[in-house]
C-alpha cells in the first residue's frame, strides 16, 4: 500500500494526517502550542515548539496506524504563512519568530513603500506592503534589532524550518516565498532589487521551488526523530492558503473555495496572473506549478461568531454540553428561525481591523439597527450574514477582475454549517459545494508529497484521484436580489464610518 502525509503548522497547532492514495485520512495527529503577545499587536512563536509538535505528530500516526514508514512515499508540509524565521550561521534561531498576523510594522511599510516606490512594488510583488508579509518584518528586524540582524544568515518561513529540521535543507516554494514579498511574481524567482532595498543577501534565502518539486529527503537524525524512513521524499509544499486550496481541488480556473476559520478567505485558481492595482486582494503563485490564485481575506470571519459565542451565549453552551454537542449547532439553529435580513440588524465583522476590501487596521466591529425586538438569535443571524457581506465583498472583487467563478467549495469550521453555506450560495448567486474530506491544507500538502514521490504525474491528477464533491447548494435568486439590496446598506456604513474609526483608534 502506497501512503502520503501532509504536515500542516498552523497559528494554534500543528496537524500531521496520513492518507491513502484516494485521499482517505488513515490517521491524524495534532499538537497545541501557545503564541505570546509581548506587546499590543505583536504576535510571536518559538520555531522549536513547532518542531517538537511536527515530530510527535509524525510518529504518532505511524505508531497508531501500523503501517511501515517504507510504504510512506512522500511528505508534504504546508504552513502559516509570512512568518519571519532568521537563523545564525550555525542554524541557531536568533529571535522568536514574528508571525502573520503580528501588526508592529506599519512604519516599515511605508519605508519600503518609499524606498521601492508604491507602483513597482506591485509590479515585482504583485502585492502592496503590508504588515502582514515578511519583508516588513526583516525591515523590522533591521530597524530594532540591528545587533541580532548583523548576525543573520539564513531566512526562512515557518514551514521551511521543518524542512531544515526533516531534511538538512534549506529551501522554499513558489506560494509561500510569494507572501515574503521578496519574490517577483510573475517570473517566479526571487527579485534581486526587493532583495537589495531589504539588506538580504541571496545566499541568506533556500532554494525556491515548485511546490510538488523534491526539496530534499528525511534525513538519518530525523528518521530516528520522527519515525520515517531515511530518504523519504520531502515536496516542497505551499503556504497554507494554496496547500488548503489544492487541498479542495481549486487547480482549475472557474473553481473557487470560500473557507471559514478564523480568518474567511475566498480564493481563486489563475492560469494568468491577474493583480488588483489596488492591492485589495493578494496575487501569489500558486501551488500548481505555472499558475497564480488571488485571494481575498476577511480578518474576523469564523472569529466572529467564536467572540459572540464565547461572551454572549452561555445559555447555548450550558444545553449544548448538556446534549453533547457544539454550542455552533444550536446557535445555527436560532439563526435558522431569523429570516432574511435579522430583522433589521447588520453586523460589520471588523474586530481585527479587516484586509479586504479596506486594507484597513482602525476599523472595528459595528452592530447597527439594534432594536427592542432583538435577542440572541437575530444577533447570531447578523454577524453570519455581516461575514458572509465581508466574503460577497472578496468575491465581487475576483468578478470585477475578470476572474472567472463557475462552482464554489466551501471549506472551514463555517464550511459545516448548511445555513452558512447556503448564505454564501445566495449571496455569491452561485452553487456551493462541500467535499468528503475536510483536511484542506493537510491534505493539499500531502497530494504535494505524494506527487513529489511519483504516486501521481501532477497535482491536477492527484486532486482529480483524491478530491471528492459531497454536496451542493443552489442559490435563490430572490434571496440573492435581498441580500445584495442590504450588502448595499452594509458597504454604505463603512464609508460613513471610516473617519470615525481613526479617530476612534486615536483615542484608543
Ligand atoms: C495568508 C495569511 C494566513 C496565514 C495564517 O495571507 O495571512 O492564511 O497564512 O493562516
Amino acid at each position: 500500500m502506497d501512503y502520503m502525509i501532509g504536515i500542516d503548522l498552523g497559528t494554534s497547532s500543528t496537524k500531521t494526517v496520513l492518507f491513502d492514495r484516494n485521499g482517505h485520512a488513515i490517521r491524524s495527529a495534532t499538537r497545541f502550542y501557545p503564541m505570546s503577545q509581548p506587546r499590543n499587536g505583536w504576535a510571536e512563536q518559538d520555531p522549536e515548539d513547532w518542531w517538537k509538535a511536527a515530530k510527535e505528530t509524525v510518529r504518532e500516526v505511524l505508531r497508531d496506524a501500523g503501517i511501515s514508514p517504507a510504504d510512506v512515499r512522500g511528505v508534504g508540509l504546508s504552513g502559516q504563512m509570512h512568518g519571519l524565521v532568521a537563523l545564525d550561521a550555525q542554524d541557531r534561531v536568533l529571535r522568536p519568530s514574528i508571525l502573520w498576523c503580528d501588526q508592529r510594522t506599519a512604519a516599515e511599510c511605508e519605508q519600503l513603500t518609499r524606498s521601492v516606490g508604491a507602483a513597482r512594488l506591485v509590479e515585482i510583488t504583485a502585492n502592496p506592503a503590508l504588515t502582514g508579509f515578511t519583508a516588513s518584518k526583516i525591515l523590522w528586524m533591521r530597524n530594532h534589532e540591528p545587533e541580532l540582524f548583523a548576525k543573520v544568515r539564513r531566512i526562512l518561513l515557518p514551514k521551511d524550518y521543518l524542512r531544515l529540521r526533516l531534511t538538512g535543507e534549506y529551501a522554499t516554494d513558489v506560494s509561500d516565498a510569494s507572501g515574503m514579498q521578496l519574490v517577483d511574481v510573475a517570473r517566479r524567482e526571487f527579485s534581486a532589487e526587493m532583495l537589495g532595498h531589504l539588506g538580504v543577501e541571496p545566499s541568506w534565502l533556500g532554494h525556491l521551488y515548485e511546490s510538488c518539486e523534491v526539496s530534499g529527503r528525511i534525513s538519518d537524525a530525523a528518521a530516528r526523530e520522527t519515525g520515517l524512513a531515511a530518504g523519504t521524499p520531502v515536496a516542497a509544499g505551499a503556504g497554507d492558503q494554496a496547500a488548503g486550496a489544492v487541498g479542495n481541488g481549486i487547480v482549475r480556473e472557474g473553481l473557487v473555495s470560500s473557507t471559514i476559520g478564523t480568518s474567511g478567505v475566498v480564493f481563486a485558481h489563475l492560469d494568468r496572473m491577474a493583480v488588483d492595482p489596488g492591492g485589495r486582494v493578494h496575487t501569489f503563485c500558486h501551488a500548481v506549478p505555472g499558475a497564480w490564485h488571488v485571494m481575498g481575506v476577511t480578518q474576523a470571519a469564523g472569529l466572529s461568531l467564536q467572540w459572540f459565542r464565547d461572551h454572549f451565549c452561555e445559555p447555548e453552551k450550558a444545553e449544548a454540553e448538556r446534549q453533547g454537542i457544539d454550542p455552533y449547532i444550536l446557535m445555527d439553529r436560532e439563526a435558522e428561525g431569523v429570516p432574511l435580513g435579522a430583522d433589521g440588524l447588520l453586523y460589520l465583522p471588523y474586530l481585527m481591523g479587516e484586509r479586504t476590501p479596506h486594507l484597513d487596521p482602525n476599523c472595528r466591529g459595528v452592530f447597527f439597527g439594534i432594536s427592542a425586538r432583538h435577542g440572541r438569535p437575530e444577533f447570531v443571524r447578523a454577524v453570519m450574514e455581516g461575514v458572509g457581506y465581508s466574503l460577497m465583498d472578496c468575491m465581487d472583487l475576483l468578478r470585477g477582475m475578470g476572474v472567472p467563478v463557475s462552482e464554489v467549495r466551501a471549506s472551514g469550521g463555517g464550511g459545516k454549517s448548511v445555513l452558512w453555506r447556503g448564505m454564501q450560495a445566495d449571496m455569491f448567486d452561485t452553487g456551493v459545494a462541500t467535499l468528503v474530506s475536510s483536511e484542506g491544507p493537510a491534505l493539499g500538502a500531502a497530494i504535494l508529497g505524494g506527487v513529489a514521490g511519483g504516486m501521481f504525474p501532477d497535482v491536477r491528477t492527484a486532486c482529480d484521484a483524491t478530491v471528492a464533491v459531497k454536496s451542493r447548494q443552489q442559490p435563490d435568486p430572490a434571496a440573492h436580489e435581498a441580500y445584495r439590496t442590504r450588502h448595499a446598506l452594509y458597504r454604505g456604513l463603512y464609508a460613513s464610518l471610516k473617519d470615525d474609526f481613526r479617530r476612534l483608534s486615536e483615542l484608543a
